[in-house]
C-alpha cells in the first residue's frame, strides 16, 4: 500500500521520537510503503525529519499553511492553530496530497503524525507541480532582445539531455541535433528565411502586410547558437513498435524533442525561437544533410533580456489564443466545454448573445482585416484576390492555403462549420467578413447562417455579397 505520513513537530524534535511515533502510526495503519513524508513549509530543515525521510526512503515534501487551512480535517486543534496558523498540520498535510486518512492522528511529546493511503502513485508536491506548470506557461518563442553572452557547455548539455529524453515511437529516437555557430552558415540560412519572408509578405492583403512588416520572425544572426533538429524516418529499422500504421509518429516524436528542448531552455533562462520560413530541402542543402535526414525545426538559441508574459503575436494583435473550452469535446465531436461544465455545441453557445466570445477575446484596437469567404465555387476563379478564402463543402480539393475543406454532412453541421470558421478567422485577426454563397445547396446556406451567428457572437462585422459569376457572360 502507498502511504503518506503527515507530521507536525516542534523545532528540534529528535529523530528517535519521530521514528517511534511514525513507526507506531504506520503499524496501526496496517503497514505499507511510505512514499511521502509531508509537513508544513519551513519544517523541512529539521534534522530529525530529514533523517526519518532517509530512513523510510520517502520523499520529504512541504505544504504552505494556507493550503493546510483549506483542508477539512477530522480533529482540528486550537493550540496548533495558535502555533502554526492552521488548525491542523499532520492530518491536513496528508489530505493535501489527495490521500485518505486511515487512522486517528497520534501524538508524542513534541510531534503529531497522521497516516493516509494513496489510491495511486503520488504526483509532485504542490510547490514542485507549480514549477512545472509555470515553465509550460512561461515558455516563449523569442525573436528579440538577445544578449551577448555565450552559452556554457554544461547548460547546453542539460538542455540537450532533456530534449533527448523525449518520448518517441517504439523508442526509435529519430531526432538529431545539429549545432550551428558559424556565421557564414547562419548567413546562408538567414538569406533563405528572408526570401520566404518576402514571399509570404507578397501573398498577404495590403492591411495584413502592413501588420506583418512590423513583426520579427527569426533571430538567426542575433543568437550565438542555432540548432537544426532533424528526423530520420527510418531510424530503428523495419519493426519499430507503433509506427507501422502511422508513419507520422516519427515526426511527432522529433517535434516533442523540440518541445522538451524549449522548456528546458526556458528553465535555464535561454530564449528559443523556432523559424519555419524555409522550404525544408533548402536548409538541408545549405547544411549538406544526407538525403534521408529531414529538417523538423530550426531553432535560434541564446540568453535574453526578458521573457515576455504573452506571445509576441498576441501582443502585436496578429493573432489570439484559442480558449480551452473551444478545444475540449466530450464523447463526440462538437460537445464542447471545460471539464465539469455542461457540454454545448458552439452554435448554441454563439446563439446565447450574452455569452459572446467577443467578451472572451480582447479585440481592442485591431487593424481592419476583411476576409472574403466564398462558399463553394471553383477556387481558381476566386483566389487571385489575397483577401479571399474558398470554403469547399464537397469532395476534398487539392491542397491550397486559400481553400478550406469543410465537408459538413448536414445543415446542422453546416451551421457549426460556419460558427467555427468565424472563430478561427477572428483568432487570426479578422475584423470583418464578406460572404458569398456560390454553391446552391442547403448545406452551403447553413454554413452561411453559421457565419452570421458566429460573427454576431464574436463581434465581427459581416456583409453578404451577391454572387457574381466570375466568367459570366451577363
Ligand atoms: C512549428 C512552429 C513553427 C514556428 N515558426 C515560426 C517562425 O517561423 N517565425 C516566428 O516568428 N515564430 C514561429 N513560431 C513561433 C510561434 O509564432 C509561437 O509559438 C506562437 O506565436 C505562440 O507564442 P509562444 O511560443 O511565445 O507561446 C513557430 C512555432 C512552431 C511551433
Amino acid at each position: 500500500m502507498n502511504l503518506v505520513v503527515g507530521v507536525g513537530l516542534r523545532a528540534g524534535t529528535s529523530y528517535r521520537e519521530l521514528r517511534a511515533l511514525v513507526g507506531e502510526a504506520v503499524a496501526e495503519a496496517g503497514g505499507g510503503k511510505v512514499r511521502i513524508l509531508i509537513t508544513v513549509d519551513g519544517r523541512e530543515s529539521e534534522p530529525g525529519l530529514q533523517r526519518l525521510a532517509a530512513y523510510l526512503g520517502a520523499e520529504l515534501q512541504t505544504v504552505a499553511p494556507a493550503e493546510l487551512k483549506r483542508q477539512g480535517v477530522p480533529s482540528p486543534s486550537a493550540e496548533v492553530e495558535r502555533l502554526a496558523g492552521t488548525p491542523s498540520v499532520a492530518e491536513a498535510a496528508v489530505l493535501s496530497t489527495g490521500a485518505e486518512l486511515v487512522i486517528d492522528k497520534r501524538k508524542s511529546a513534541q510531534a503529531t503524525a497522521a497516516v493516509g493511503r494513496l489510491a495511486s502513485a503520488p504526483g509532485y508536491a504542490p510547490g514542485e507541480r507549480h514549477v512545472v506548470h509555470r515553465v509550460l506557461a512561461e515558455r516563449r518563442d523569442v525573436r528579440r532582445g538577445f544578449v551577448d553572452r555565450p552559452i556554457p557547455d554544461d547548460v547546453l548539455m542539460r538542455v540537450l539531455e532533456s530534449a533527448h529524453r523525449a518520448p518517441s515511437v517504439g523508442l526509435s529516437q529519430p531526432w538529431d541535433f545539429l549545432l550551428i555557430r558559424e556565421v557564414g552558415t547562419r548567413r546562408k540560412i538567414h538569406d533563405l528565411a528572408s526570401a520566404q519572408r518576402d514571399a509570404f509578405a507578397a501573398s498577404l492583403p495590403v492591411e495584413r502586410r502592413k501588420q506583418f512588416d512590423g513583426l520579427k520572425i527569426e533571430a538567426i544572426l542575433d543568437t550565438p547558437l542555432n540548432i537544426a533538429v532533424t528526423c530520420d524516418a527510418g531510424r530503428g529499422g523495419r519493426h519499430v513498435l507503433g509506427r507501422h500504421a502511422d508513419p507520422r509518429t516519427t515526426w511527432f516524436s522529433a517535434a516533442i524533442a523540440i518541445q522538451n528542448l524549449w522548456l528546458a531552455a526556458r528553465a535555464e533562462g535561454l530564449g528559443v525561437g523556432w523559424v519555419s520560413f524555409f522550404k525544408p530541402g533548402e536548409v538541408a542543402a545549405v547544411l549538406d544533410l544526407p538525403a534521408h535526414i529531414e529538417l523538423v525545426g530550426y531553432l535560434c538559441v541564446g540568453y535574453v533580456e526578458e521573457f515576455a508574459p504573452t506571445p509576441e503575436l498576441v501582443r502585436s494583435g496578429w493573432a489570439s489564443r484559442r480558449p480551452l473550452s473551444w478545444a475540449v469535446h466530450h464523447e463526440s465531436w462538437g460537445r464542447r466545454g471545460l471539464p465539469g461544465a455542461e457540454p454545448t455545441s458552439i452554435a448554441a453557445d454563439a446563439e446565447r448573445a450574452e455569452q459572446t466570445t467577443a467578451q472572451t477575446i480582447a479585440r481592442a484596437e485591431l487593424p481592419r482585416q476583411v476576409v472574403r469567404v466564398v462558399i463553394g465555387g471553383d477556387p481558381a476563379d476566386y483566389l487571385a484576390r489575397a483577401d479571399t478564402l474558398v470554403v469547399q463543402i464537397g469532395d476534398q480539393p487539392a491542397a491550397d492555403f486559400g481553400v478550406l475543406w469543410r465537408p459538413a454532412r448536414d445543415a446542422a453541421e453546416g451551421v457549426e462549420t460556419g460558427v467555427e470558421l468565424v472563430r478561427d478567422l477572428m483568432l487570426q485577426g479578422a475584423t470583418e467578413l464578406v460572404v458569398q454563397v456560390v454553391a446552391d445547396s442547403d448545406v452551403a446556406e447553413a454554413v452561411a447562417r453559421g457565419l452570421r451567428v458566429g460573427a454576431r457572437a464574436c463581434g465581427i462585422g459581416l456583409r453578404d455579397e451577391p454572387v457574381e459569376l466570375p466568367h459570366s457572360s451577363a
